[in-house]
C-alpha cells in the first residue's frame, strides 16, 4: 500500500479527516507517522486515539531552518513515504526540503489561492469586500503557498460573518476536499509535472478542480 507520513503543528483536524477516510476504506493507503514540530500541540492525541505513530521533532531545538528541516528530512525518509502531507504545519520549509519532495508533497491553504498566501487569510478577505472566500489544497513548490493548484472549495461570505465563523466553515469544507486530493494522489490518478497538476493525465485549471 501507498504509504503516508502527515505533517501537523496544531489541532491536527485534517490530519485526522484523512486518517479516518484510510480506516474506512476510502483512502487505500497506510499513514505511516504523524510528525509534529510543537510537543504540546493537540493533533498528536488525535494520532495516537486512532493508532498512529508519532515523531515531535521540536524546532526551538535547533538552531537554524536548515538544521531543524534535516532532522525533520530524516524522519520523514525513516518510513519511505509516497506522500507527504502537509496538514496545519505552519513552519516555511526551505528549498532543500520541497525539492526532496517534489511532486509528492501537499499542502492545505485557507483561502482561494492565489489570494492571500501566507498568514490571517479569513480577516483579510473580509477586509477585501470579498463575496467568496475558500480553501485550496495544492502541490508544494518553492514558491511559498504557489505550487499548482489541485483542488479548491468556496464558501459564501455572508453579512455579519467574522474571521471566526468563516474559519469554520472553511474548516469543515477542509475535511471534505483534503481526503479527496489525498485519495486521487495513491490512486495514481494526481501527478505534477512541471508547474502543473494532473487529474488523469489532464492539466488541472490554475484554480484546481471547484
Ligand atoms: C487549517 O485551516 C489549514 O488550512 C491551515 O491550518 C489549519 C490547520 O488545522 N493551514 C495554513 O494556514 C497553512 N499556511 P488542523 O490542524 O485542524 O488541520
Amino acid at each position: 500500500k501507498p504509504r503516508i507520513v502527515v505533517l501537523i503543528s496544531g489541532s491536527g483536524s485534517n490530519m485526522a479527516a484523512i486518517a479516518d477516510a484510510v480506516k474506512q476504506g476510502d483512502i487505500d493507503a497506510e499513514i505511516s507517522a504523524v510528525i509534529c514540530n510543537r510537543p504540546e500541540a493537540p493533533g498528536l492525541q488525535k494520532a495516537k486515539d486512532r493508532d498512529i505513530e508519532t515523531q515531535v521533532i521540536d524546532h526551538k531545538e535547533f538552531a537554524s531552518r536548515e538544521d531543524f528541516d534535516v532532522a525533520l528530512m530524516r524522519c520523514i525518509d525513516d518510513y519511505q513515504p509516497d506522500l507527504v502531507v502537509l496538514a496545519g504545519f505552519m513552519r516555511i520549509l526551505t528549498a532543500d526540503f520541497v525539492i526532496r519532495y517534489h511532486g509528492r508533497m501537499l499542502n492545505i491553504h485557507p483561502s482561494l489561492l492565489p489570494k492571500y498566501q501566507g498568514l490571517n487569510t479569513h480577516q483579510r478577505a473580509l477586509d477585501a469586500g470579498d463575496e467568496q472566500h475558500g480553501v485550496t489544497v495544492h502541490f508544494v513548490t518553492e514558491e511559498l503557498d504557489g505550487g499548482p493548484n489541485v483542488i479548491q472549495a468556496v464558501i459564501p461570505v455572508y453579512d455579519g460573518d467574522d474571521a471566526i465563523s468563516l474559519q469554520q466553515r472553511v474548516h469543515s469544507q477542509e475535511h471534505v476536499i483534503y481526503p479527496i486530493a489525498v485519495k486521487w494522489f495513491v490512486n495514481g490518478r494526481l501527478t505534477m509535472k512541471g508547474n502543473d497538476a494532473l487529474l488523469d493525465g489532464n492539466i488541472l485549471p490554475n484554480n484546481g478542480l471547484q
